[in-house]
This record gives structure tokens, sequence and C-alpha cells, in this order.
């Protein structure tokens, strides 16, 4: 099991007291599926990738990232193992406006210490994988939302991540894009083996999810497991 939360509690600072954001969620994703996290806004789906994350230290319970348990981990170990382990696309891209589509990807590697030529081989390998072989000299200003979003995708896989946390990324995307989107995470998730948790505003596609977990109100319902 690549990635595994156990009982993990998780509360903000809220005026004189604190608001309980998960409340006992406990979810175990394995090596090449995708789970796809649905719930109301502020039910806690954006707080429980930041915890798988390790963004953030629950108060309570454990988070397990391909077998290293994190609770005990410094903040400089726990960044080591963010950028060995973990890729995480957020909602809008962020992306570099003065730097090419393979560039983007490359700054990745970098920041761990790769080689250029062999980041520059990857880079190019992934934006294919992402459908934007054509694309790796364009700046972000030449690119559509859709195509901005794949690289994003393409450079959280990077640095061979086991774990894949991706944050609605089809929320600015039109219906036709964002379903490309979507079916190109579920490609990646089974070429790539990576554990991948997706909040999704989309129910239309959750037919081709390995599962559905809702969350509501802090807690997490998870189905029998497949
Ligand atoms: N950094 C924070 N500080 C204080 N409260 C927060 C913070 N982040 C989220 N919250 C609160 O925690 C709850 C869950 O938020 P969030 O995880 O972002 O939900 P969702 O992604 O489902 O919309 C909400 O009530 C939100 O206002
Ligand atoms: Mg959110």
């Amino acid at each position: 099991m690549t990635l595994i939360l156990t009982d993990v509690t998780l509360t903000y600072p809220d005026g004189e007291g604190r608001l309980t954001a998960l409340d006992g969620v406990s979810l175990e994703v394995p090596a090449g599926t995708l789970t796809a996290v649905v719930g109301p806004s502020g039910s806690g789906k954006s707080s429980l990738l930041a915890a798988a994350a390790t963004l953030v230290t629950p108060d309570s319970g454990e988070v397990v990232v391909a077998g290293t348990r994190t609770g005990p981990l410094t903040p400089a170990a726990r960044a080591a193992l963010r950028r060995e382990h973990i890729g995480i696309v957020f909602q809008q891209p962020n992306l570099l406006p003065s730097l090419t589509a393979a560039e983007q990807l490359q700054v990745m590697a970098h920041l761990s210490g790769g080689r250029t030529r062999e980041a520059r081989r990857r880079a190019l390998e992934l934006l294919d994988a992402v459908g934007l072989a054509e694309k790796a000299d364009r700046r972000p200003h030449q690119l559509s939302g859709g195509q901005r979003q794949r690289i994003n995708i393409a450079r959280a896989l990077m640095n061979e991540p086991d774990v894949l946390l991706v944050d609605e990324p089809t929320s600015a995307l039109d219906h036709e894009r964002g379903a490309a989107v979507l079916d190109l995470l579920v490609t990646l998730t089974r070429e790539r083996a990576t554990a991948t948790v997706l909040v999704t505003h989309d129910r239309a596609h959750l037919d081709r999810m390995d599962r559905t977990v809702t969350m509501d109100d802090g807690r997490l319902t998870v189905p029998a497991q497949v």
C-alpha cells in the first residue's frame, strides 16, 4: 500500500477555538489505482490532500508514504520525502511565464539535483505522454488552459512519484477538456503505477476511477475495498 492515512485528525485555529477539518480519516491507496474524492466545498478535501502531501501535520493519526511513517520526520526530511515520492497538482497550474513547457519540467529535476541532459530527456518523454510533444518549446501564454494543466500534471511526474495528489484539476476547463484531463490521469496512474488521489467536482467521469470516496464535514466515507 503506497499511501496510508490512519485515523487522521487535523484542526485549524478558529477564533477562540479550533475547526476540525479532518475527523478521524482513514484511507489506503494501492499503487496503480486512482481514488476520487468528492464532497461539498469546505468539507475537507484539500485538507486531506495537504495531510497526504505532508504539507500539514495532523493533530493525531498517521500518514505513511511509500513505506515511511511521516510523523517522526524533521521538516527537512519531510521535504526530501516530498521531492522523491510525492507529485502534487493544484487547481491552478502556476507555471513560470518565462519558461518553455520543457523547462517547466526540467526545473523540478534541478531542484532535486538531477543532471541536465537526463532531465531534458525525461521532460520530453513526459510531454509526449501528456500529448504535448510538439509544444515543448512553447511558453505558457502560447498554450491553452487545458494544455497548461497537462504541463502541470507532467511536471508533477518529473521525479517519478509514488503518490500523485491532484486537487480539482478541471475546475478551470470546459467539459470536453476536463474530460480529457481526467482520462489522462487515469492512464498515467496505470502506466506509472502511482497511488493517485484526485479531488474532483466532475461527477461525470467517476465510473472511470477505481473508487470514489466522499468527504462530509471532515469525515470520509470509503466504500468496501475493490
Ligand atoms: N489554512 C487554514 N486555516 C484555517 N482554516 C482552514 C484552512 N484551510 C482550510 N480551512 C477550513 O477547513 C475546512 C476544510 O477546508 P478545505 O480542506 O479547503 O475543504 P474543501 O477542499 O473540501 O473545500 C473549511 O472550513 C475551511 O474553511
Ligand atoms: Mg478544496
